[in-house]
């Protein structure tokens, strides 16, 4: 899709998002957004999109990185607890505690008893979230390997990705398939009427944005409050100039 095309499909949708946050500031909704998938398919991006136009404040990203000594003897979900959402606050977690069955249990981080009961635990957690009316969306970012190769490729290349790319990366280019057996037993054990899954084709990461957002939109109530009216007095007095020192406008930027 082309880059054109795809801002003019995304604008009118950042427009429900800001409404659908204003809704959420004004009836204290709390959401939960989970974002997990195939290394490259485009987590980062899509979180960046939904983002850009919110509150930092109100809309926040939960990124953890590897769990500290301290973490990895605590209870497995504790980690992830103190960042779930309060009243009128979304949350989009890039990867959560979906971890433990992608890439702890493809590369070892975690062992087959831990990975079992979390599997068995993680729909029992899900379900105390949403008894407690939390709004709890799961998204899966698909792509296949040609893809994945390719953006790896470009994150090796591309001097502003090459941060991206991870020795957890490296590692995944030989474990595609480890990683599909991974996340067909995850989802056999933790698509629950409470909290499915939605597995979203990223092979094209415009669309897969665009395909995304829709939907997240679609899964909230659809509920249209009107910005609070503002008083706009004129001003008693001339705008001043203020007088600090300005640091010179550069005229001619070299093109
Ligand atoms: P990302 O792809 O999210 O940019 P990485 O590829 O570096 O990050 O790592 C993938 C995930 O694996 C991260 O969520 C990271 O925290 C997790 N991870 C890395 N090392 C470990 C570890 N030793 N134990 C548990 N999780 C780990
Ligand atoms: P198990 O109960 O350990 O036989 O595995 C349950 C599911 O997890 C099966 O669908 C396996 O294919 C999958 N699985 C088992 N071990 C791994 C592994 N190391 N990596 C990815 N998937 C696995
Ligand atoms: C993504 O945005 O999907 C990723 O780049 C993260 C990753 O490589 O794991």
């Amino acid at each position: 899709m082309k880059r054109s095309q795809y801002e003019e499909l995304l604008e009118p949708m950042q427009l429900e998002l800001v409404s659908m946050a204003r809704w959420a500031k004004t009836t204290g909704a709390r959401i939960c957004v989970l974002f997990e998938g195939r290394d490259t398919a485009g987590k980062g991006g899509t979180i960046k999109a939904i983002r850009d136009k919110l509150n930092p404040r109100q809309c926040r990203v939960v990124a953890l990185g590897k769990p500290s000594e301290a973490e990895q003897s605590q209870w497995y979900f504790q980690r992830y607890v103190p960042h779930l959402p309060s009243a009128g606050e979304i949350v989009l977690f890039d990867r959560s505690w979906y971890n433990r069955a992608g890439v702890e249990r493809v590369m070892g981080f975690a062992d087959e008893e831990q990975v079992q009961r979390f599997l068995e635990q993680a729909p029992q957690f899900e379900k105390m979230l949403t008894d407690a009316g939390i709004h709890l969306i799961k998204y899966w970012l698909t792509c296949d390997q040609a893809h994945q190769e390719e953006r790896f490729a470009e994150r090796l290349a591309d001097p502003l990705k090459r941060w991206k790319l991870s020795p957890i990366d490296m590692a995944a280019r030989s474990k595609f398939d480890e990683y599909t057996k991974a996340r067909e037993a995850m989802f056999a054990a933790t698509h629950a009427e409470w909290a499915p899954w939605t597995v979203v084709d990223y092979n094209d990461q415009k669309r897969g944005r665009l395909t995304l957002i829709r939907d997240l939109l679609d899964r909230l109530p659809d509920t249209h409050v009107e910005p609070e009216p503002v008083d706009w007095p004129a001003l008693g007095h001339a705008p001043y100039d203020e007088d600090f020192k300005l640091l010179k406008p550069i005229p001619d930027f070299p093109v």
